[in-house]
């Protein structure tokens, strides 16, 4: 891995060569190969997919279908078990939304509100019993695990990765546990997919969620995987064009997914963008950009370490970094950084119930990709020093 080659293919980095862009957890930048390739499919095969019977049109569906394939094999799945959505949220809500199931749900402290939400709106509207799985050192507990889920669970929602914490969770114990006990499980994987690959019939997981945007690919492309055969029995999330075999006055008959749950006009370039993504991070190889992510994230939290007044959060093997800076708001941090070419996230991370639990209003977080560097790290290790200066801290 060679970071600087990399940024050459990023037209973000040309313009601005020295721009530590460490934000990756929320959006990744895009290669030129991507920008490309969604350029290309406007410029030559644009038409509407699953629809026309002339050549054009029958190319966008081959095209589409082929990124769907893609998808599948990035994953281990089968096409036919991949759903293209909006991003990871719009996975949860159609998950929430269309899954029929008895017993209660079970969710982890650490959730992003996107898992958390959809599947709290769905326990409210139907009475369903809510826990939360705890946090223990940075990590979803796997002993508190066994004791929430048990024979009353009908779903257990968590995250691969948390975006907070950034180290993967025992989610093989859990997945065994909710089995044992007759429940689905949904892994939030909008922060494991980019970083470390993933054979979702290994895990033998139920469904998985992720964005396009966090991998390298457009923003408004994600991807809901389900097993063949629950996806059979789930009812659509929306309905209209796309999505049915036929319609009379008197009934409607769906079509079998994954084009049951694609109503209407798809973000066919999203996924032809998706497809490129996924070309560009196999030709890297994922256990090199996991090792690389590995390496920048540990000297990351040793120079904070080394900083007097910096606490961090995240464990050893984190793909990202958390931290504070005691006695100045993460926003401040974030704003001296800032001027110093460095972008990082500072809030609650859309996991505010974890940072009340935490007794933090909010933290700094840094995430590396495949195009940061030791200089990257440098200019923030400073920054960070500047922020105790500044505030006199
Ligand atoms: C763990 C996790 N889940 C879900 C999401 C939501 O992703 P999106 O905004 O693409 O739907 C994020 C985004 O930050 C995330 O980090």
């Amino acid at each position: 891995m060679d970071p600087e080659k990399i940024r050459k293919d990023f037209p973000i980095f040309r313009e601005r060569p020295d721009f530590a862009y460490l934000d990756n957890a929320a959006t990744t930048q895009k290669p030129e190969q991507v920008i490309d390739s969604v350029s290309n499919f406007y410029r030559k095969n644009n038409a509407n997919t699953g629809r026309g019977l002339y050549k054009l049109a029958n190319d966008a569906t081959k095209i589409y279908e082929a990124s769907r394939e893609k998808v599948a094999d990035f994953i281990g799945a089968e096409a036919g078990e991949v759903i293209f959505v909006r991003n990871t949220t719009e996975a949860e809500n159609l998950l929430a939304s269309s899954l029929e199931f008895e017993g209660g749900i079970v969710l982890s402290e650490m959730a992003h509100h996107s898992e958390q939400l959809a599947w709290r709106r769905e326990a409210g509207k139907e009475g369903k019993e809510l826990k939360y799985i705890e946090t223990k050192n940075g990590e979803i507990s796997l002993e508190d695990a066994e004791i929430k889920i048990d024979q009353n669970t009908g779903v257990v929602a968590v995250s691969h990765i948390s975006n907070v914490f950034g180290a993967k969770n025992p989610i093989e114990g859990i997945i065994e546990l909710a089995h044992e006990n007759g429940a689905l499980v949904i892994l939030d994987c909008a922060q494991s997919v980019p970083h470390m690959s993933i054979d979702v019939k290994e895990l033998d997981v139920d469904f998985i969620a992720f964005s396009g945007h966090k991998m390298l690919g457009p923003t408004g492309v994600g991807v809901l995987y389900g097993k063949k055969d629950l996806l059979r029995g789930l009812n659509p999330y929306q309905v209209g064009g796309g999505m049915v075999k036929s319609v009379k006055k008197e009934r409607v008959r769906y079509s079998d997914p994954p084009h049951r749950f694609e109503a209407g006009t798809q973000n066919i370039a999203g996924a032809v963008g998706l497809s490129a993504a996924i070309d560009y991070i196999k030709k890297l190889g994922l256990e090199e950009i996991h090792a690389h992510d590995l390496r920048l994230t540990g000297k990351i939290k040793k120079g904070l370490r080394e900083i007097e007044g910096v606490n961090v959060l995240s464990s050893e093997k984190s793909i990202l970094v958390s931290f504070e800076v005691c006695g100045v708001h993460p926003h401040d941090v974030a704003e001296v950084l800032s001027q110093k070419s460095v972008a990082v996230r500072a809030g609650n991370h859309c996991a505010q119930p974890l940072h009340e639990e935490l007794g933090m209003s909010g933290t700094v977080r840094v995430a590396p990709y495949i195009y940061n560097t030791e200089k990257d790290v440098e200019k923030l290790l400073e920054g960070v020093k500047e922020v105790l200066e500044v505030f006199d801290v």
